[in-house]
């Protein structure tokens, strides 16, 4: 069965991001004017969110391949082992209380701090999809933060101060939990560490698609600028995440087992609240291979 495009309805949230998508079965072929439709809801709304979904992981594969080549990931070396890990295409997120053979990246029930996927490669991801498999009663919600909103509200002066600068990104897995990590979260020059990656992007980006800027920026894992005086640059950087976290950038997404949601990271970061580590949450993730950001 395949849908056309009139079937699809497209609702956009009350909050600065997302729009609930229906009348699209992700399982199955659509129509051209259907993935049309939601190239440019994506890039109106940031955060498409499809209800009632039913995936393998091939469809999953299939339908993210509408919108452009899958990433696959580098391999790295994971804590506690000593041999490289290539991640899969799919990747399964899951908190220690699922299934031990499921989990494919660290297992984990702490808070997550506003983070932008792969922001630590040359070339980020363009977009994720997060697909929700098993998802506790009372949640813990997902938020997306919409970072050309964040930029469009700096004040002038900021806007000047941030314009043209360069900011080291690094891949500092373990620094996105919160409690988990207390050290240093400005680099201030300091070289990637063995097994460690990064990247250097501009502090200011241009979205690809609709040349609006954004405020490329973390609230979690380590940073700093280049060529600027580490004391300011820690200042600076702890002043804009304070900007991204203010509640009203935010879309806030209740979880229901089916869902799946597809975000721009070239847009906008994410995050969530510690949640009970008894419960049992699995999602399934795929990303979008992007561009060197500009
Ligand atoms: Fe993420």
């Amino acid at each position: 069965m395949t849908l056309t495009a009139t079937q699809i309805q497209i609702t956009p949230t009350k909050a600065p991001l997302g729009a609930v998508v229906t009348g699209i079965d992700a399982s199955v072929a659509a129509q051209p004017e259907a993935i049309l439709q939601l190239k440019q809801a994506w890039r109106d709304y940031h955060v498409l969110i499809f209800k009632n979904q039913q995936l393998t992981d091939d469809q999953l594969l299939a339908f993210a391949n509408y919108f452009g080549d899958i990433l696959q990931q580098p391999a790295y070396i994971r804590k506690r082992e000593t041999e490289p890990y290539l991640p899969p295409l799919v990747l399964t997120l899951a908190n220690a209380a699922a299934e031990e053979s499921s989990v494919n990246l660290a297992p984990n029930y702490r808070e997550l701090l506003p983070h932008i996927d792969h922001d630590w490669l040359p070339a980020p991801s363009s977009g994720s999809f997060l697909y929700g498999v098993e998802l506790p009663e009372n949640g813990p919600d997902t938020y997306w933060v919409n970072l050309i909103q964040a930029y469009e509200e700096l004040d002038d002066a900021t806007k000047e101060q941030i314009a043209g600068l360069q900011v080291r990104h690094f891949s500092s897995f373990s620094k996105l939990y919160k409690d988990e990590y207390s050290g240093p979260i400005y680099a201030a020059g300091r070289p990637a560490e063995p097994g460690e990656r990064l990247a250097t992007h501009p502090l200011v980006r241009t979205h690809p698609d609709t040349g609006k800027k954004v405020l490329f920026l973390n609230a979690a894992g380590e940073v700093d600028i280049v060529d600027y005086d580490p004391v300011e640059g820690a200042k600076l950087i702890e002043r804009l995440r304070e900007h991204i976290k203010q509640p009203h950038y935010v879309y806030q997404h209740d979880w229901s087992k089916g869902d799946l949601l597809y975000w721009d990271n070239q847009a906008t970061a994410h995050y969530r609240p510690e949640f009970d580590a008894n419960a049992t949450r699995i999602l399934k993730r795929v990303s979008i291979r992007g561009s060197r950001p500009f």
